[in-house]
């Protein structure tokens, strides 16, 4: 399927990207296509005489300049959660967020799922598709797992409540980048300050890194008990394998099992409600 001028067809292109497995097409950024000119056919000058001067090479931004506005951005984040006092307001005020790059290619922001008044609040990584689809936590196959793993130490969607480092999905299921995460974060502590929950379970390690602020594995971290202090209030945190890892090696599975009795135990001798 040549095109006349013997280059490869647009249509063939697209077939080749998608037997190579490519299922979007979109890139980690969103592009404002509609923002880009044209390309005009370039006149050649006729002599060396009429050749215009060169224009300059476009100056690169300093690094510094960006970090400044990453800061800036991260304190209108911090601002806008601080000032939020129930779920309602955050949820609004992340709607209202248009910083995050995320949101530009995310179908639907997805907050979070269960029970707020709940003991025990469940912390993944970000929507993947489906949950972008529905705009709801863990409802792909992965949450299908984790209400499998929440079944055995009785707890469900009724008793705990579900949400994620990033409110957006990442595209193509990417990993979040520590900007997108950082960006995110002051409306997640305001999450959880305001579900006040008596334990956090972390799942995988971007929920665990990105919460207890080190760069120590999950294969270490999980099954050890820490505190995520909160203004002051430590909150017991438990990380432990994220369910999609669990679906790719399940020999995992008896290691977090043992995650999930600790769980079951900690939530009873604090007299959690379930
Ligand atoms: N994985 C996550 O970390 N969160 C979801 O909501 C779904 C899959």
């Amino acid at each position: 399927m040549e095109s006349p001028t013997g280059s490869v067809s647009a249509l063939k292109t697209l077939r080749w990207h998608v037997d190579a497995g490519a299922d979007e097409a979109i890139g980690d950024a969103p592009v404002n296509r509609f923002a880009i000119a044209e390309p005009t056919a370039e006149k050649k000058p006729e002599t060396n005489a009429a050749r215009p001067a060169p224009t300059p090479a476009p100056q690169k931004q300093p690094d510094v300049v960006k970090l400044e506005s990453a800061e800036e951005t991260t304190a209108s984040a911090q601002a806008m959660a601080t000032a939020c006092n129930t779920l309602e307001e955050l949820r609004a005020a992340l709607n209202a967020f248009d910083q995050c790059p995320l949101k530009a290619t995310a179908q639907n922001l997805v907050f979070g799922d269960g029970n707020p008044q709940a003991d025990l609040m469940i912390i993944g990584e970000a929507p993947g598709a489906d949950e972008d689809r529905q705009g709801l936590p863990f409802v792909g196959v992965s949450g299908q797992l984790l209400d499998r793993m929440l079944g055995a130490i009785m707890q469900d969607r009724e008793n705990s409540y579900i949400t994620n480092i990033l409110p957006w999905r990442p595209p193509g299921n990417r990993k979040p980048t520590p900007f997108e995460t950082s960006l995110c974060l002051p409306f997640l502590l305001r999450h959880i300050e305001l579900v006040e929950p008596k334990a956090l379970m972390l799942l995988g390690g971007t929920a665990a890194s990105t919460l207890l602020e080190t760069t120590t594995g999950i294969t270490k971290l999980r099954g050890t008990w820490m505190n995520l202090d909160l203004k002051g209030t430590k909150i017991p945190c438990l990380p432990t394998y994220h369910p999609a890892y669990l679906l790719r090696q399940p020999a995992q599975k008896r290691d977090a099992w043992r995650d999930l009795l600790s769980m079951r135990k900690q939530l009873h001798d604090m007299g959690a409600k379930s």
